[in-house]
């Protein structure tokens, strides 16, 4: 099949190559002249395990293009992908601007009947603004011949594990009232869609209000997780215990219910805002969603808590190794990262921090630049160099299983503030640490 996407980004990167290694023939579209030249040449802008091969093989089988000719790229596709971005605006509801200038763009260049997909993550009600401005172009070319319809299809991948999510998705969301929509789209995802019914057809708005449930209900969890960690602290008890305790129940499950440093990334922070907006948007109190945003935006301060704490509330002057800086592994990604807000608070304290992480380390350059109170080392071991304590934030594998005795030979002091849990409490006590983790007691 012919197949249109817009916007090159995290989703439209990868559904594209995804969707050209099963063998459809697929043009990705951007506005980004520079990342169209570099993707044509096989740079991927983003790290993102087993996508750049992906991209390159594809490419030069000439079943994944790139362009920045939207026209062109219009009449190329039988179906047509929005996968642009949707940034929070200023009071947090979803910039759509963006999404409605793409489905102009379809509308001014279409020829044929066309599939309209929205794979952004909009809120409610986006589809059948997409598909009103769509009208609107056409009647305005005196096209109202050409029939269209618009599906939402959000997607549901992981940064880190995007392609794998992508071949094998768990399940595939159909938002469509058209029976020749969903026919196509039945086609477009057949090889997806093996072993089991993995397609679930429903209506537009239950699909848009699906892909924000399904994402508040993860950071609801976490967020549950990271309360009941604090308690724990109090009441002397073990989180990771719990932890276990509770996944046992199969209807809890294992799955995200890590205590931590607070979620990041670029979908739960702007999803739980973006619900709870259009929720004030209908005069509806979103109080659960509220106080999973307000829980998570504390737990970012935990750990800079402990550590101020530990200095007796004087951090002017100390310097800090501080190991993971992306919001989790396997990705170079920073938005909404614990690590920045404690790295600010550090800073705003008088304190300077020496970083490492295996690949967010050019990102952390582009945020913050040059400037004295932050070193960007390039080992693990370079950032622990006379260190006043070690800081976790992102639970690599590297850090996994660090050689503590070096540690403890390159702080000042053998102090070591974990937020993501990694170590036994009572082993790092015997090996002589003072260690601060999330929801288990001091060791
Ligand atoms: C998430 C959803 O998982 C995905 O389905 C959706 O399409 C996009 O948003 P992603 O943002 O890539 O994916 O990351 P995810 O692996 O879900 O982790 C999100 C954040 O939650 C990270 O900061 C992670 O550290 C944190 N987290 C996760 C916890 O603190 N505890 C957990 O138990 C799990």
């Amino acid at each position: 099949m012919k197949v249109t996407v817009f916007g090159i980004g995290y989703v439209g990167l990868v559904q594209g190559a995804v969707l050209a290694e099963v063998g459809h023939d697929v043009v990705c579209v951007d506005v980004d002249a520079h990342k169209v030249e570099r993707l044509k040449q096989g740079i991927i802008p983003i790290y993102e395990p087993g996508l750049e091969s992906l991209v390159r093989e594809n490419h030069a089988a000439g079943r994944l293009d790139f362009t920045t000719d939207a026209a062109a790229a219009v009449q190329h596709g039988e179906v047509q992908f929005i996968a642009v971005g949707t940034p929070p605006d200023e009071d947090g509801s979803a910039d759509l601007q963006y999404v409605l200038s793409v489905a102009e763009t379809i509308a001014r260049h279409m020829e044929s009947r066309q599939i309209i997909i929205d794979k952004s993550t909009v809120p409610v009600g986006t589809a059948d603004k997409v598909g009103a401005r769509v009208a609107e172009v056409l009647a305005q070319r005196g096209r109202e011949d050409l029939h269209f319809d618009v599906v939402s299809n959000p997607e549901f991948l992981k940064e880190g594990s995007a392609v794998a999510d992508c071949m094998r998705p768990d399940r595939i969301i159909i938002g469509t009232g058209s029976e020749h929509a969903e026919e196509v789209m039945r086609e477009l995802y057949a090889p997806f869609n093996r072993n089991h019914e993995k397609i679930i057809v429903m209506d537009v708005r239950s699909a848009e209000l699906t892909k924000y449930a399904a994402n508040c209900m993860l950071a609801t969890k976490i967020s549950f997780m990271n309360e009941i960690a604090s308690l724990a602290e109090k009441l002397e008890a073990d989180i990771e215990m719990v932890r276990q305790g509770i996944g046992s129940d199969p209807r809890i499950g294992y799955h995200f219910i890590y205590a931590g440093a607070g979620y990041g990334g670029s979908c739960f922070p702007k999803d739980v805002q973006a619900l709870i907006h259009t929720a004030d948007s209908i005069d509806f109190d979103a109080k659960l969603l509220k106080a999973v945003e307000a829980r998570n935006a504390a737990q970012k301060t935990v750990l800079f808590n402990k550590i101020h704490q530990h200095f007796d509330g004087n951090l002017r002057g100390r310097t800090f190794a501080l190991w993971g800086l992306s919001f989790k592994p396997n990705t170079d990604d920073m938005r909404e990262a614990p690590s920045r807000v404690l790295m600010e608070a550090l800073w705003k304290a008088g304190a300077k921090v020496q970083a490492y992480d295996p690949e967010a380390m050019e990102e952390t350059q582009r945020l913050y630049g040059n400037r004295d109170d932050l070193t960007l080392c390039g080992t693990k071991e370079a950032a622990l160099k006379a260190a006043d304590g070690l800081i976790i934030v992102t639970e690599w594998q590297a850090f996994k299983a660090p050689d503590f005795d070096f540690i403890k030979q390159q702080l000042s002091q053998p102090v070591i503030f974990d937020g993501r849990n990694q170590f036994e409490p009572k082993r790092m006590a015997r090996k002589g640490f003072k260690y601060y983790s999330i929801g288990r007691c001091v060791a």
